[in-house]
């Protein structure tokens, strides 16, 4: 069993294959937690609740008759506002009397088998067999609202999910000024806190830093998550390594405004919350009413930054991407932004999928462009037809002419975004975000739609919907080109202003949930100029997402590294551009560690690079499984070595290894060998290249000497390597 309730001790475990959490139920009801590390096998926790005496200044409950317990001293397991505990609180309500003190007391339980969905929010799955779920049930007494808190354990992956849920029992209506996801408590506060940060177009740069006193948080309040700070935090402890020593991965399955805050205490404690930024946020229950906060990701790694990556990256395809094509082998595609931009027709179009064809590509993605009058990015976000000047005879004549040539066909959508200069602004300017008596603030040109209205939804659905239907499309690219100022919506009363951002992105859920639910065979990737809104909350609708619009090979080696600390290389949208630095080699070995595809005229290719394109489509097949399938290890980082940066692919069964090496530029010398990882040290591998057999033991102590002949050397030079057991 996952999830067990000793009765005696009043102690919840809950166990993955490599990590427990515990959590007691003290005195009073209180609910304290315990632990969260690796396994253990004892029932025998509660001593971990002390932590020191407190002082005159701690306040305390006489009823509990604990001289060492005080909820701003002990570690709580749901902190909340106002009662004792001083730290950062994952939830406050504000009751009928006006105040916002909240107090959260054990009522009961259930342990079952399974996952629950969250209602209107992606959140993880899973078969009966493949996890458990225990479901607290608390109630703070003066509001009558109960709080229930939701873990769900995957124990053979060591991940656990968690969510809460508010539902106003009481006789008066509420509002809810914070409620995070998860709340943990740890006991020291010697980690590194390792995070994404970035911008447009140099997404997901690696930071990792010690924690300090204090509070210290990455956030959004974009209305989207932003390329600023990914949803993920790792807390790294002392002496973790890429491969060795613990950390723990905390997650966020949500797209809009987020927060991840640390209140590392004057007794050197850490507390982590995960959730809904509560900037910006007030949510107003109505007796009876619920409240669902999306879901936190928790993951334990006993081996390193690496090994919790791995973790994800296994967690995600099988139980969040619920796309059928998280498991599905994807089309080899071409898109059209960067080789055309806005200067396409229906000719041009069919000559790109012509040559496409010639070089073993398999899908052309239409992008930006096809509709209304949209000649440049100025007008028409919002008017889902087809612009037949551009594409004449329509859009079913061109699909049928590439389709004849054996090319599947993909269309870019950006759902979210309306332009002044478009007609569906002239018939409905209140449907664009904008507070009253303010202007609205552009950006690139465009405003966002109100997706909190259901009839803006419907409106843009059954545009969407007509195209989609009429014409055989079989992928989607569904962009976000904006964030949200001026946040407030004419449908909604002053008292409920608030709730703007989550019913935004629970909006933007809705559509997403609509369209995949009535194509379900259309692939989807998501996009927010570039990895703008990169996060599990889109992954569970698009199996991937287009990791930025900077393609320049060398950038992308930080910014799909960066992306790989907590997603899968088959969620990072890479493409092949015409981009200066570097030629098609590297390019077409950096965009292979993600979804790969091209994104260049095809027209303006030499016959040599012609056939570069023809050996990497080959090579998108033949290793195909194994990237997806395979561990992914980050050998060499570009953010710790400027020099030249390397990693590796190893089969499921450690039968196969692919490992590429990129020079990013001249080191002082040019002697160094690498290590390779993850391999059986009693088997022999055959280099496929040169036909030498090594022991997997030698090319994982002794290494791969990269200075012998025939290894890159130049800048932008780069050289991949398959390894097969023999
Ligand atoms: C964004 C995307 C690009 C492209 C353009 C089209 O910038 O990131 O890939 O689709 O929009 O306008």
């Amino acid at each position: 069993m996952a999830i067990t309730f000793n009765e005696e001790k009043k102690i919840f475990k809950l166990d993955t294959r490599d990590s427990t959490y515990a959590i007691l139920i003290y005195r009073e009801n209180y609910l304290v937690h315990l632990y969260y590390g690796a396994k253990l096998p004892d029932d025998n926790l509660t001593g971990l609740m002390y932590r020191g005496r407190f002082d005159s200044l701690s306040p305390y409950n006489p009823k509990v008759e604990d001289p060492l317990f005080s909820p701003d001293i002990n570690p709580m397991e749901y902190s909340t506002n106002g009662a004792g505990d001083f730290r950062i609180s994952a939830l406050s309500v504000r009751g009928e009397a006006g105040n916002t003190v909240t107090d959260i007391r054990y009522v009961s339980h259930r342990i079952f088998s399974g996952k629950p969905g969250l209602s209107g929010l992606p959140a993880a799955f899973a078969s009966e067999e493949e996890a458990q779920t225990l479901e607290v049930e608390t109630v703070d007494a003066v509001t009558g609202v109960k709080v229930f808190l939701l873990y769900t354990v995957f124990e053979d992956l060591g991940v656990m999910t968690r969510s809460v849920r508010v539902e106003n029992g009481g006789k008066s209506p509420v509002e809810l000024t914070r409620v995070y996801s998860a709340c943990v408590d740890l006991p020291r506060m010697d980690y590194d806190m390792v995070h994404l940060y970035g911008r447009w177009n140099k997404e997901n740069s690696l930071n990792r830093h010690p924690l300090m006193h204090g509070i210290q948080s990455i956030r959004s309040k974009r209305g989207m998550t932003g390329a600023n700070h990914n949803p993920f935090v790792a807390l790294a402890a002392p002496g973790c390594t890429e491969e060795t020593g613990e950390a723990f991965g905390f997650h966020l399955v949500y797209s809009g405004n987020f927060a991840i805050d640390i209140e590392c205490d004057t007794r050197e404690f850490s507390r982590l919350l995960i959730g809904i930024n509560p900037e910006d946020f007030r949510w107003r229950l109505e007796p009876g009413e619920v409240f669902t906060s999306p879901e936190a990701v928790m993951v334990y790694s006993s081996q390193g930054l690496g090994g919790m990556s791995r973790t994800l990256h296994k967690f995600y395809p099988a139980h969040l991407m619920r796309s059928e094509w998280a498991h599905k082998k994807r089309p080899l595609l071409i898109n059209s932004w960067e080789a055309a931009y806005f200067d396409f027709d229906d000719d041009k179009l069919v000559e790109f999928a012509q040559k496409a064809k010639e070089l073993g590509i398999e899908m052309l993605v239409m992008d930006d462009g096809w509709f209304g009058n949209r000649c440049d990015d100025h007008r028409a976000l919002g008017d889902w037809y087809v612009n037949e000047k551009k594409l004449k005879g329509g859009l079913s004549n061109l699909i049928q002419r590439v389709n004849d040539l054996g090319i599947k066909f993909g269309i870019w959508y950006e759902p979210e975004m309306i332009n002044p200069d478009s007609d569906l602004y002239r018939a409905h300017p209140d449907w664009a975000i904008r507070a009253p008596g303010r202007e609205h603030s552009i950006s690139r040109y465009q405003c966002v739609l109100d997706m909190t209205r259901k009839e803006v939804r419907d409106n843009i659905f059954e545009q969407m919907y007509k195209v989609i239907s009429q014409n055989h499309i079989d992928y989607i690219k569904w962009d976000c080109n904006r964030h949200i100022t001026e946040a407030a919506s004419a449908a909604l009363p002053p008292e409920r202003q608030g709730e703007f951002f989550h019913r935004y992105v629970l909006g933007v859920y809705d559509l997403m949930d609509r369209i995949t639910t009535a194509f379900p065979h259309i692939l989807l990737e998501n996009c927010s100029s570039g990895g703008g809104r990169f996060d599990p909350g889109m992954l569970y609708y698009s199996p991937q997402i287009w990791a930025s619009d900077n393609t320049d090979p060398i950038e992308r080696l930080s910014i799909q590294f960066g992306a790989s600390l907590c997603y899968p290389v088959s969620a990072m949208g890479a493409h092949v551009s015409a981009s200066p630095r570097t030629g098609l080699k590297t390019k077409g070995a950096v965009a292979m560690c993600g979804t790969f595809g091209y994104e260049l005229d095809p027209r303006k290719m030499t016959e040599e690079e012609k056939d570069q394109v023809r050996g990497q489509a080959a090579d998108y097949h033949r290793y195909y499984d194994l990237i997806r399938k395979g561990d992914f290890y980050r050998l060499v980082s570009p953010a710790e070595n400027s020099f030249h940066c390397e990693w590796e692919f190893v089969s499921e069964d450690q039968s196969e290894v692919l490992f590429t090496s990129v020079i990013m530029r001249q080191p002082e010398h040019n002697f160094y060998i690498q290590r390779l990882r993850g391999l059986d040290p009693d088997r022999y591998y055959r280099d496929e290249d040169t036909g030498e057999v090594y022991s997997g033991a030698l090319l994982m102590n002794a290494g791969i000497n990269l200075s012998g002949d025939g290894w890159p050397r130049e800048d932008g030079d780069s050289l991949t390597k398959h390894f097969v057991a023999v």
